[in-house]
């Protein structure tokens, strides 16, 4: 078959991109039931009757006007630098949704009160837009982003909202600080939308005040080019990440803060990363904030990729989804959403049936795992004995498409995704090179001028310090 068909092939993968069913609002806080004073009275859980969207089309933009130096790529520390600017947008029952507003990265001011300190009204999202080898910026499937953001949002009682507008706010951020996407196919630009409630009250109730906002942060590479590391795992019942009936399905922050015990007490037991497991019987879940993959030879004796099923107690990974859709396409071996225990494990890796498991999530794509404690016992898994040769072709697949390394990829996905187009197509590696120079130039500008201005700050502060009587100079605290 030519490159080309191949790639077609490879492409119809993205065409579904609904990955999982909507939650059902009505389940959740539903009408019928009196007011107890938590604010459910007057609607369904989110508020999805309030439909009435902000429009990207009333999108105001206050130009930030001191720009920060951009970072070295290599050497970042995720999620500790942030662009020059941030996407706003509130919401009150009383007045509905307010204009999105583009506008300087600056700090938050909320009461003291807000829902979201107090009990948790709060969800959050992560995606990358990546620089293309083409040069252009694209957001990978951004649109199950959304999906999964709508459906927090109705888990936690925050309002609707129309998740097409909101990607195109975000599209509009990411182009205002696009020199920020690093020029580095290792590295990329972490797009981390949140949603507060903001109910400047103490009742425990569905907030009547939110904000939706979005930041940006450059990050680095996951992996350095030359190690693809395994990590090693703490498989204990001790400690549940997610419960049926619970909120494992939806990224709401309550269940990462109250995971952060257990991640600490795994790092004491000499493991990196925890392997949640579940009931009785020991189910593996997710690790750390990624799913699960198991490559092995089934108790049927057949070759089998499998993770397990979206039951309520895993999130819905837009990796995990990616990988499926990937490895079914292939068609090379059966692909299962299916229950694993420890047991299932602990007998295939007896019986010499297991060849890889690794955890999946945007952060890296795909990572290995070459052992795991479990009932004081270290399990070894051979993942890297065959050089982790699946975990390896589907990080390098799914890297290729993020970056667009496929030069034909027909994609609905990533068509809608596109975001930026710098230059033409057949733009010469020269004109990139040079583009890249007059980005450094800008950067470097940048830093000029933030150091004239703080010199004229610190210049006018002694002004005014001299006029101040001494004790106040002199005095501690
Ligand atoms: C608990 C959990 N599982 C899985 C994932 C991976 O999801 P995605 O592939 O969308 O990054 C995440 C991502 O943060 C997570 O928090």
């Amino acid at each position: 078959m030519v490159k080309e068909d191949q790639i077609n092939q490879e492409a119809k993968v993205w065409s579904s991109t609904s990955i999982c069913r909507l939650l059902d609002p009505e389940s959740m806080c539903p009408s019928s039931q009196p007011d107890r004073g938590n604010g459910c009275s007057t609607g369904k859980g989110g508020s999805e009757e309030m439909v009435k969207t902000f429009k990207a089309k009333d999108l105001r933009i206050t130009p930030a006007t001191i720009f920060k130096a951009k970072p070295d790529p290599n050497n970042l520390v995720f999620g500790t630098v942030f662009t020059d600017h941030m996407l706003v947008v509130e919401w009150s029952s009383e007045f509905g949704w307010e204009q999105p507003h583009i506008k300087p990265f600056q700090n938050l001011s909320l009461h003291p009160a807000s829902s979201a300190l107090h009990y948790s009204v709060e969800l959050f999202e992560g995606l990358k837009a990546y620089r293309g080898h083409d040069n252009k910026i694209r957001l990978f499937r951004p649109e199950l982003n959304m999906d999964r953001m709508y459906r927090s949002a109705m888990r936690i009682t925050l309002p609707a909202f129309d998740k097409e507008e909101l990607l195109q706010c975000i599209q509009q951020l990411v182009s205002l600080d696009k020199e920020w996407v690093p020029y580095s196919t290792d590295a990329s630009l972490y797009i981390r939308p949140a949603f507060i409630g903001t109910e400047p009250s103490l009742g425990i109730k569905r907030p009547s005040k939110a904000l939706l906002f979005v930041i940006l942060s450059p990050v680095g590479p996951y992996f350095s080019s030359t190690s693809f590391k395994p990590v090693t795992l703490w498989a204990t019942p001790q400690y549940v990440r997610a419960w049926q009936g619970g909120t494992g399905d939806c990224k709401l922050g309550g269940n990462y803060g109250s995971s952060l015990f257990a991640q600490c007490h795994a790092l004491e037991k000499g493991c990196q990363q925890v392997l949640w497991l579940y009931g009785e019987d020991h189910q593996i879940t997710e690790v750390g904030t990624m799913n699960l993959f198991l490559y092995w030879i089934n108790e049927d004796g057949e070759e089998e990729l499998a993770t397990a099923p979206l039951d309520g107690i895993i999130l819905p990974g837009v990796t995990r989804q990616s990988i499926l859709d990937l490895a079914r396409e292939w068609d090379e071996f059966k692909v299962s959403e299916r229950y694993l225990t420890m047991g299932d494990l602990t007998s295939a890796l007896e019986g010499n049936r297991v060849r890889e498991m690794f955890g999946s999530g945007t952060a890296c794509i795909v990572c290995p795992i070459s052992d795991i404690l479990y009932k004081d016992q270290m399990m070894h898994i051979p993942t890297m004995e065959s050089g982790s040769k699946l975990a390896k072709r589907i990080l390098d697949k799914l890297s290729d498409i993020q970056h667009h390394q496929l030069q034909v990829l027909k994609t609905s996905g990533l068509q809608n995704c596109e975001l930026i187009r710098n230059r033409p197509d057949n733009e010469s590696t020269a004109e990139v090179e040079e583009h890249k120079m007059s980005s450094a130039a800008i950067t470097q500008l940048s830093a000029v001028v933030a150091e004239l201005r703080y010199a004229v700050d610190c210049l006018l502060s002694l002004k005014a310090l001299k006029g101040l009587p001494s004790a106040t100079l002199g005095s501690p605290g």
